[in-house]
């Protein structure tokens, strides 16, 4: 039987992997691209720049039968009458509209829109983006005639298919996640044209979710159980649920998940691997192995260095866009290392926030599966699984969501019944990384340093 291809479009480029029906990669694929920061705050893409390289990697993986897509949530496309882009891409880390959440917010009411959308109005979803250009960009606006996702601008291309899942549609802001369909009412009140969106399915139909679900799905969280970790661009710590329930604040996402009839809530911090990223970028482009051999030479807690990972503003747990980074506790003894380690460690405590949430809704955590290019590192892992006090798996693929896009797409295409045989014929647990009880004292203690860092340092950003 043919390959299952499944594409991930991602914040720093493209992966794409070919899988046997039993869960074996066949072929990957990556090509990357860059992203631009043309204000402060302001994060965008060119889809033209997802375009290539989903097609350089698809044509890496050379045959296969069934293809699914994932990517990025939250991004907005807008494309004229002609299906041509209009302007760059807004991504889910971008933070200009501010005054547009609280725009919606006030049009619609808090307590309404927590009732018909099970989210707050967050600065990284779609709807306020298009809010913003009606504002700012009314030339452009004038020109929309479509709107999609970032990885559902790839499927149009790839098809000239306009369509969307639920799971990417919950994070538009415009989306019913309790029926699993566009919500006329929220449409209404924001005054946005019905028919700039494209149809809904639900994943398996259409073969394709938002990088979360599927990146979930592809390390086997089909149903409530262990969490998924993801130490991508973003970290996100999510939990499937069997019902629609929504927090009752909103300090989590609720959105609906890429098998029919199930949800999921999560956290989702902005930087991440991404600040790790920028570390390394900062301190002179030295490699991932150099740095983190240094880090691993500081012991937990690196002499009470702390770090505060907003780089780009945060949503879980302050949704604020002007959240920003800071190391405290810097000695002349602090070094290189120290200064990786204290950003590991900060993501950590980051990601155990959003774990204490999720917590607090009633979900019982045990065990995690943890994805993304952060995973590859042993001692971050280490670090995390500490911090959290939850043992940690990998399973065979570390890119969780291009792998759940595959079984997605196999699903449509009728090589799996459903998204839990996919899941059951294919995902394996590679290692597991337990956390260190040596470790833990000094991590407790960082995180309740740590949880006073952002109300001490919020007035002077
Ligand atoms: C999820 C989110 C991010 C992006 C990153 O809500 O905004 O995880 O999907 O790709």
């Amino acid at each position: 039987m043919s390959a299952l291809a499944g594409l991930d479009v991602g914040t720093s480029g493209v992966k794409a992997l070919a899988l046997s029906p039993a869960g074996d990669v066949v072929a990957r694929a990556e090509h990357a691209y860059p992203l631009s920061t043309p204000h402060p705050d302001w994060a965008e893409q060119d889809p033209e720049d997802w375009w290539r390289a989903a097609q350089a990697a698809l044509a890496e993986l050379d045959d296969f039968g069934s293809l699914g897509v994932s990517g990025q949530m939250h991004g907005l496309v807008v494309l004229d009458e002609n299906g041509s882009v209009l302007r760059p891409a807004i991504l889910w880390n971008d933070q200009r509209t501010t005054a547009e959440c609280a725009e919606i917010e006030e049009r619609i009411g808090l307590e309404r829109l927590l009732e018909l959308t099970g989210n707050r109005a967050l600065t990284g979803f779609t709807a306020p983006k298009l809010l913003w250009l009606r504002t700012h960009e009314p030339d452009v606006y004038a020109r929309i005639r479509h709107v999609l996702l970032p990885k559902d601008y790839v499927r149009f291309r790839l098809t000239g298919e306009h369509a969307i899942d639920v799971a990417d549609a919950s994070g538009t802001l415009l989306f019913d996640v309790a029926e699993r369909r566009w919500s006329d009412e929220v449409i209404g009140a924001l005054e946005i044209p019905r028919d700039w969106l494209p149809p809904v399915y639900e994943s398996t139909e259409i073969g394709g979710a938002g990088d979360q679900a599927a990146g979930a799905l592809g390390v086997g969280i089909d149903r409530p159980g262990p969490l998924s970790i993801v130490l991508g661009t973003s970290g996100v710590v999510f939990a499937a649920l069997d019902t629609y329930r929504p927090e009752p604040q909103a300090r989590l996402h609720t959105f609906c998940h890429a098998i029919p009839g199930t949800w999921h809530a999560m956290g989702v911090m902005l930087s991440a691997a991404g600040a790790l990223q920028w570390l390394r970028r900062a301190l002179g482009e030295a490699s991932y192995e150099e740095l983190l051999r240094e880090a691993e030479a500081w012991p937990p807690g690196t002499e009470g260095l702390l770090f505060q990972p907003y780089l780009q503003g945060e949503r879980t747990p302050h949704a604020d866009a002007d959240a920003r980074g800071a190391f405290t506790g810097l000695t002349l003894r602090h070094d290189r290392g120290a200064l990786v380690r204290a950003v590991l460690e900060g993501v950590a405590y980051g990601l155990r926030d959003s774990l204490e949430l999720l917590r607090d809704v009633g979900v019982d955590a045990q065990v995690a599966r943890i994805s993304g290019g952060g995973a590859r590192s042993e001692l971050w892992l280490k670090i995390v699984a500490s911090v959290l006090g939850l043992p940690l798996e990998r399973t065979i693929a570390e890119e969780g969501a291009a792998f759940g896009a595959a079984l997605l797409g196999g699903v449509k295409e009728g090589v799996f019944a459903d998204a839990r045989e996919a899941v059951e014929a294919t995902v394996r647990v590679r290692d597991r990384v337990e956390p260190d009880a040596t470790w833990q004292a000094a991590y407790d203690d960082g995180y309740l340093r740590y949880r006073q860092l952002y109300p001490t340092l919020r007035s002077l950003t």
